[in-house]
């Protein structure tokens, strides 16, 4: 008898478990072990983030991390997964005119068998995403704290905490929609804001430190698997702390962000 292939999660698929209220989980990965782990546990989403340029080759921000990285780990990550949706980072500087960006994604997908390639931005990337997805590439946008604009940030700072910058976050997330993005990303943000951003939204919203209401949840695999080192952001939770593998943390994890208890309180702004 042959084993049976599962079927694959699609956008269509997160659609309509936004619209049923079902929460769905998603994490970071980088290899091929490690999405055949989280494939295997049923995680809906996997995203190959440009988080590897911290997390697997140390540097200390996102920025050095290269085309050619993300196409590599992304075919890694390939390898290893049959069922869940990969999202590809297109890394900083790798989408700065819509043109460069469609030549970008295409790599991404093409190359590093994407699924729908994700970009950092708010009203300066509309015309971006608008141009991807008029071509039918399925964009993921990523609002909020932005870590490829670290240097203009000024650090890992929570947005969106006073009354204008919740404002323009919210009405960025709507343009991005409006301009076809199939998936946001919110990070760093009061859950109120994530909270009315998700309920206004039709697109499923996956939080990072975005608070419990958000459609999905999201986090970096080193980080919540404890590996990182040096202090653990609010919004972490070390599950593999209390766990007996990695199968039984990332099961853990996707049963807490399903039924809706993670994150808790002490996790969000
Ligand atoms: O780079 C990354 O891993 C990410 C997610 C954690 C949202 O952007």
């Amino acid at each position: 008898m042959s084993e049976q292939t599962p079927t694959p999660v699609t956008i269509a698929t997160l659609a309509a478990m936004k619209r049923a209220g079902e929460k769905f989980a998603c994490l970071t990965a980088y290899d091929a072990s490690f999405a055949t782990v989280l494939d295997a546990a049923g995680v809906e989403l996997i995203m190959v983030g440009d988080s590897l340029g911290m997390v697997v080759q140390g540097h200390d921000t996102t920025l050095p991390v290269r085309m050619e990285d993300m196409i590599y780990h992304a075919q890694c990550v390939a390898r290893g997964s049959q069922r869940a949706l990969r999202v590809v980072d297109l890394p900083y500087r790798s989408y700065e005119t819509p043109e460069q960006a469609l030549g970008n994604a295409e790599r991404l997908m093409r190359e590093g068998h994407a699924q729908v390639v994700k970009l950092e931005g708010g009203a300066a990337q509309v015309a971006t995403v608008r141009r991807l997805t008029t071509q039918g590439i399925p964009v993921c946008s990523h609002l909020g704290l932005t870590p490829q604009s670290v240097r203009e940030l000024g650090g890992y700072r929570v947005q969106g905490r006073d009354a204008d910058s919740a404002r323009i976050i919210y009405e960025d997330a709507l343009a991005h929609q409006d301009a076809g993005t199939s998936l946001l990303v919110l990070e760093c943000v009061p859950g109120a804001l994530a909270h009315d951003i998700t309920q206004a939204l039709t697109i499923p919203v996956i939080g990072i430190g975005a608070g419990p209401d958000c459609d999905a949840q999201v986090l970096v695999l080193h980080d919540m698997l404890g590996v990182t080192p040096g202090k653990r952001p609010k919004f972490v939770k070390d599950f593999l702390a209390g766990a007996g593998s990695v199968r039984e943390a990332v099961q853990h994890y996707m049963r807490d962000v399903k039924a809706g208890t993670f994150p808790g309180p002490e996790h969000c702004y």
